[in-house]
């Protein structure tokens, strides 16, 4: 039988490094869209593992002629579209940029894409800031209610691919809560307090600057949610799917389960802007940076996974406390070798 063939866009984040990992295990041939830097070299890169191929080629969702030729040359069956200006703080800086990724770059894909091959499978990240409000749990038929730039043009993306669905075409969204890993970029908020504490703990750095400390979020780990995203694509009929762990916690919760983890309890003093976090000697390790908070805040995030538990028999099978453990030892490792070599 002939090998799959799928595409990743954003195949360079903590979610494309996962997902190319899986699907070459499965026996795919990947092909990895790659933004290119005026540092790069022109050749692809390939990679060889012992089942498939992952192949690193140039694109940018920005610029169709390169999109058109990454189209080309990879041929996919599959295509996940994992591509984006994925920082929602960011994209209050960057509207433009935001919309131009995440709406119109998932527009040239699609077209691109379906009129090359009408039987692609496409995956497209949609998010749980879509739903902007604060319900207690949200599932795929919770109402959208966008509050960021980012928010709004991954909204427009996910009605374009049910608009792409319901003419018959195989387009799946999976509205994905926060998910993390030890590969999480440091501007997010676990992954800049693993690598905080870490630091903190090895003696390298004495506190960290924080935003909002009541923002409640659904941490999942990132290898089990790109396990959804191919399963999405191995069903019978393509549709939208909540992959989630149903389970909320704060910023608060979440500083207090990292200092837990490298045996620094933190307790708290003090109120509003003015409120800090302290180890046990009385020493500051955390406090309140204003510049963090964002011009508006998505405050309560949960998400009920139930229907991709049902329809495609996935599961979280990472803990909130296990991610945490997972991520912190890696910063403490990884810090470590920094500081051998
Ligand atoms: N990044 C960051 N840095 N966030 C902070 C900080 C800080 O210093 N302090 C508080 N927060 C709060 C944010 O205001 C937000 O409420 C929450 O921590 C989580 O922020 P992020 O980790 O930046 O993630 P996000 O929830 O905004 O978005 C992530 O998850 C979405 C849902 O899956 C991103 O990965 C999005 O691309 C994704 O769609």
């Amino acid at each position: 039988m002939e090998k799959k063939r799928a595409l990743i866009t954003g195949v360079t984040g903590q979610d494309g490094s996962y997902l190319a990992e899986l699907l070459a295990d499965k026996g795919y041939d990947v092909y990895g869209f790659m933004r290119r830097t005026s540092a790069d070299v022109p050749a692809p890169i390939e990679v060889l593992n012992d089942k498939g191929l992952i192949k690193l080629i140039y694109g940018n969702m920005r610029d169709l002629p390169t999109m058109q030729r990454v189209l080309d040359e990879s041929k996919p069956d599959e295509i996940y579209n994992l591509a984006a200006q994925s920082h929602v703080g960011v994209s209050f800086l960057c509207p433009d940029e935001t919309w131009d990724v995440n709406f119109h770059g998932v527009e040239r894909l699609l077209k691109e894409a379906t009129d090359r091959n009408k039987q692609v499978k496409f995956y497209q990240a949609s998010t749980s800031e879509m739903y902007g409000s604060t319900p207690p749990t949200h599932t795929e038929t919770s109402v959208f209610s966008p509050v960021s730039p980012y928010a709004e043009a991954k909204v427009k993306s996910h009605r374009l691919i049910e608009e792409y669905r319901s003419k018959g075409f195989f387009t799946c969204s999976g509205i994905l809560f926060n998910h993390e890993s030890p590969r999480r970029g440091k501007i997010f908020v676990t992954r800049k307090l693993t690598r905080a504490f870490a630091e903190i703990k090895l003696g390298f750095r004495e506190k960290v600057g924080i935003g909002n400390l009541e923002a409640g979020r659904d941490w999942g780990f990132s290898g089990d949610y790109v396990r959804a995203m191919w399963m999405m694509l191995q069903a019978d009929t393509p549709d939208t799917y909540v992959i989630a762990t149903g389970k909320a916690h704060t910023v608060r919760d979440l500083i207090e389960a990292v200092a837990k983890s490298v045996d620094m309890p933190i307790h708290w003093e003090g109120t509003g802007l003015q409120e800090v976090g302290k180890d046990a000697q009385g020493v500051v390790r955390v406090e309140i940076d204003p510049r963090f908070y964002r011009p508006r805040e998505v405050d309560a995030l949960c998400g009920d996974w139930s229907k991709a538990k049902q329809k495609l028999g996935w599961e979280p099978s990472v803990s909130f406390e296990q991610l945490i453990d997972m991520m912190i030892q890696s910063d403490i490792r990884e810090i470590g070798a920094a500081h051998r070599a």
